[in-house]
């Protein structure tokens, strides 16, 4: 199957392929328009989080639970990931969608659980509706993969995979007390030193219809934290409150964060795992890096017992570690929650 980029850059492509067309497909009533957001996105200052003035640091702690409760998403700001760094990042995968098709087919795995995995719309054997989106998708850590080229991908990958693996760590420290818990709480709990690390490279070419065709359908992620960055491009809504939210980046060197499935049940339903999808354009390609961080491929996640004074996330769940929950995920389907409900 031809990726994407290759089908957008066909000279004559007026309108696309009938497997593209999702809105009319699935008689979506949301089109891909989205309301401007009536409050702010929060905005999380990061070094606050480190802030020597015990005030300063008590109100950025109490901010991020609250974006992580009333929007499961923020905007971090001052990460201390170098912008240059996100550049040659961006760059690098970017050059990796350049290759030509047979040296990028190098990396694709058929099997969806591949550590490697080059490819296009999600699962084709299931997938009734094809995205206008081709992707990398590549495990970070604990053990590092990289496509064989372009040249330099496994060196700058490593480095970025480094410093936002520290940046979603000391998240986590924040999360953990605005969760009421030790600042190392959800570190220990979850092993985060073997925390499950994916990358996910998104390419989203230009479309000559880009309000029938959708480039990543509304999903929350699975993981803790969701870290992603993009170029100058947008695509982005979460929603919040039922309706579509366009995520504006007021500055490149911001990372966009969201809690996912694994934060929502560990902290027994109280932060949102929010859905979130990509829309596409007919201007510019569009690349974001959606990196998930997990808990450790082994845990098997329920909420922290000092949380649950009710009911919302029994804990139970099918006995599944986190690493076989992903991959059921994966090989199954990706739209929607399917793997908060609890079983019974
Ligand atoms: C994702 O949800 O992983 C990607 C969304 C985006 O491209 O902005
Ligand atoms: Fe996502």
């Amino acid at each position: 199957m031809g990726c994407v980029k290759d089908l957008a850059e066909l000279n004559d492509l007026t309108s696309i392929p009938t497997k593209y067309t999702y809105f009319n497909t699935f008689d979506q009533e949301d089109g891909i328009d989205a309301v401007a957001a009536e409050e702010k996105i929060p905005i999380i200052d990061f070094p606050l989080l480190n802030s020597a003035i015990p005030d300063q640091r008590a109100k950025v702690i109490q901010d991020l639970g609250k974006a992580c409760q009333d929007w499961g998403f923020f905007m971090l700001v001052n990460h201390g990931v170098p912008e240059s760094l996100m550049e040659r990042m961006l760059a690098i995968c970017q050059e990796f969608f350049n290759q030509p098709e047979d040296v990028k087919l190098q990396s694709a795995e058929e099997h969806v659980l591949a550590p490697l995995r080059y490819g296009t719309s999600f699962n084709p054997s299931v997938d009734k509706v094809f995205f206008w989106r081709d992707f990398l998708r590549i495990w970070m850590h604990p053990q590092f993969y990289s496509p064989p080229t372009p040249a330099g991908f496994s060196e700058i990958a490593m480095e970025y995979s480094q410093r936002t693996r520290q940046v979603a760590r000391e998240l986590l420290r924040g999360i953990s007390q605005s969760l009421g818990l030790e600042e190392c709480y959800i570190d220990k709990a979850m092993e985060m030193d073997s925390c499950f690390q994916i990358l996910v490279a998104n390419l989203y070419p230009p479309c000559p219809q880009p309000e029938l065709a959708m480039g990543f359908p509304p999903h929350s992620d699975t993981g803790l934290l969701t870290l992603l960055i993009q170029n100058q491009n947008g695509g982005l809504q979460v929603n919040h409150n039922g309706k579509w939210v366009n995520v504006h980046v007021s500055s490149p060197n911001t990372i966009l964060v969201n809690v996912a499935d694994h934060l929502e049940r560990l902290s027994n339903g109280k932060y949102k795992s929010v859905l979130h999808r990509a829309i596409v354009n007919n201007k510019t390609t569009r690349i974001s890096l959606a990196e998930t961080h997990g808990p450790c491929p082994d845990k098997i996640v329920t909420p922290v017992a000092e949380l649950v004074e009710n009911e919302t996330y029994p804990a139970v769940y099918p006995g599944m570690t986190y690493k076989e929950e992903m991959y059921s995920r994966l090989s199954n389907q990706i739209a929607g929650k399917s793997h908060l409900e609890p079983l019974h």
